[in-house]
């Protein structure tokens, strides 16, 4: 609220942005509604086609973008990424960290090799990536990083503890950042939905269970995408995106004993 009355609302048409994971979901509405608001884009993302259509739609929204074709994880992929917007745009503006994934089953159940991966795209490619766009950030205007974290960043819960872990780790890094960056001017937005109508659960790594909650109905990724823009130009820090996010976001803190009971019926 300071920040806004200080600064007044961020300004978006021109600006110059990543988005991470833009073929799907909400990577893609949200590419298309920042496209509307004349945001320049580079769109990262391994599917090819899909990449294209989301493209197309953001240059019948009047925007100008760039593609970066490849796996996130990759720190050439991340260096692509950052140099498509020098090239191409003249500077960074904006990260958004949004590309994701998980799996569904017990801990106990899986492998180490579904930790690390979910880790590496949902943790440490979203890092790195802030790592290599922050010298250009500090030249950027208004600079900002939003990372699309979950409700599972602020409450774990069975069946998806890594990916729980991985959106706490993220969290516990946007929070920790926002006091390094705020001396450079960059901003940082965590924006943690709850369940939201994409294919999120059809492009997981794994189905080992399915908890009580699986295939119940979502937010849509055009709400999440309309709150995330909203938020970035209002300068919140933090949003939660959904009813019932925002529902079991405040029973975790006010019982959280209750909440563990109730996952716990889950496990
Ligand atoms: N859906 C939900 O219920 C929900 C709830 C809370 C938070 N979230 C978070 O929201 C974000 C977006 O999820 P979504 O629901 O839109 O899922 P989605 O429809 O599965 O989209 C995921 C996007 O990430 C990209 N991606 C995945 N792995 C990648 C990699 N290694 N390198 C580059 N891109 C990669 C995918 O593109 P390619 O496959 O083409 O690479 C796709 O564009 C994720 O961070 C997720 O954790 C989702």
């Amino acid at each position: 609220m300071f920040e806004l009355l200080t600064k007044g609302r961020r300004k978006l048409a021109g600006k110059r942005a990543i988005v991470t994971g833009a073929s799907a979901g909400i990577g893609r509405v949200l590419a298309i509604e920042l496209a509307k608001r004349g945001v320049k884009l580079v769109l990262v993302a391994r599917s090819r086609d899909a990449l294209l259509e989301t493209v197309a739609a953001c240059a019948a929204a009047g925007s100008e973008t760039a593609i970066v074709v490849d796996d996130i994880t990759l720190p050439s992929t991340r260096q692509a990424a950052i140099d498509a917007a020098l090239h191409q745009f003249g500077g960074l503006d904006i990260l958004i960290n949004n590309a994701g994934v998980s799996a569904l089953g017990h801990f106990a159940d899986a492998d180490e090799e579904r930790n690390r991966r979910i880790m590496e795209v949902n943790y440490f490619a979203p890092a790195e990536l802030i790592r290599a766009a922050l010298p250009h950030l500090a030249n950027g205007v208004d600079p900002l990083v939003v990372n699309i974290g979950s409700v599972l960043g602020h409450r774990g819960v069975p069946h998806m503890s890594e990916y729980c872990a991985s959106k706490f780790a993220l969290r516990g890094l946007t929070e920790g950042l926002r006091g390094e960056l705020r001396i450079k001017g960059i901003d940082l937005l965590l924006v943690s939905p709850g369940t939201v109508d994409t294919g999120f659960f059809e492009h997981l790594l794994e189905i080992r269970s399915k908890p009580p909650w699986f295939g119940r109905q979502g937010v849509s990724a055009e709400r999440v995408a309309w709150r995330t823009c909203m938020a970035m130009q209002n300068r919140r820090r933090e949003i939660i995106v959904g009813v019932a996010a925002r529902w079991m976001w405040r029973m975790n803190r006010l019982f959280p004993r209750i909440v563990d009971r109730i996952v716990s019926r889950m496990g």
